[in-house]
């Protein structure tokens, strides 16, 4: 009888605190504006970026406006509008036009992704109003090489904010780590202006 007790007491506590599997985090919401911190390595150059992106997934367009550019990076600012299939490059207000194919990425968990055994984690701290509730992703794919992606989920987890994401391939070796900060889902007034000389 117990041990029946103890069993019993086992499956209520089980059945209380499910396991949670991590969310599918498979798009970021439709439309949003934020900061992408890049830094990275490749062709044995440094770069380091602070940027703005608008992000429209219905409208196809994505604008990426450096605001801080070091070592081998230059101050760029680029939209892509996947409606045209056009790029357009600015650097130091000199454009260059260019195509884009395929969809607008969704900046969500890629494809064939594994997630974190141990499920949901705090970013930062785990005390209370310290950290971010996020969940970890990772895996190797023929763009990124071997990666570790990072989002929080908004409500059910189908649609995540992308915080972070760390890239690496050994040949040629190449690394990046790109931080997402301040994103929300309303985007600036003309939020996908021509870069400058366009
Ligand atoms: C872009 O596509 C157009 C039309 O297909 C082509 O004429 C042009 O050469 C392409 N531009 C570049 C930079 O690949
Ligand atoms: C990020 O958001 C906070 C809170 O709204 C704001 O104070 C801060 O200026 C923002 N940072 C940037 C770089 O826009």
């Amino acid at each position: 009888m117990k041990y029946l007790a103890v069993v019993v007491a086992a499956l209520l506590f089980v059945a209380a605190n499910p396991i949670k599997a991590a969310p599918a985090c498979g798009t970021t919401p439709t439309q949003w504006t934020g900061y992408i911190y890049e830094i990275s390595f490749e062709d044995a150059k440094l770069a380091l970026r602070m940027s703005e992106a608008n992000y429209d997934r219905n409208a196809k367009k994505l604008k990426i406006s450096d605001v801080v550019a070091q070592e081998s990076a230059q101050k760029t600012i680029t939209l892509l509008d996947y409606s045209t299939g056009s790029s357009y490059t600015s650097i130091e207000g000199q454009c260059t036009k260019g195509n884009v194919t395929g969809d607008i990425p969704n900046f969500g968990v890629p494809a064939g992704s594994t997630s974190n055994p141990s499920g949901a984690e705090y970013l930062g701290s785990s005390l209370p109003n310290l950290g971010v509730l996020a969940y970890d992703y990772y895996g190797t794919n023929s763009v990124d090489g071997d990666y570790f992606a990072t989002y929080t989920p908004i409500g059910d987890g189908s649609v995540c904010v992308p915080i972070l994401r760390a890239t690496l391939t050994a040949s040629p070796l190449k690394e990046a780590v790109f931080k997402y900060t301040n994103i929300t889902t309303t985007l600036p007034s003309d939020p996908f202006s021509m870069p400058p000389g366009c």
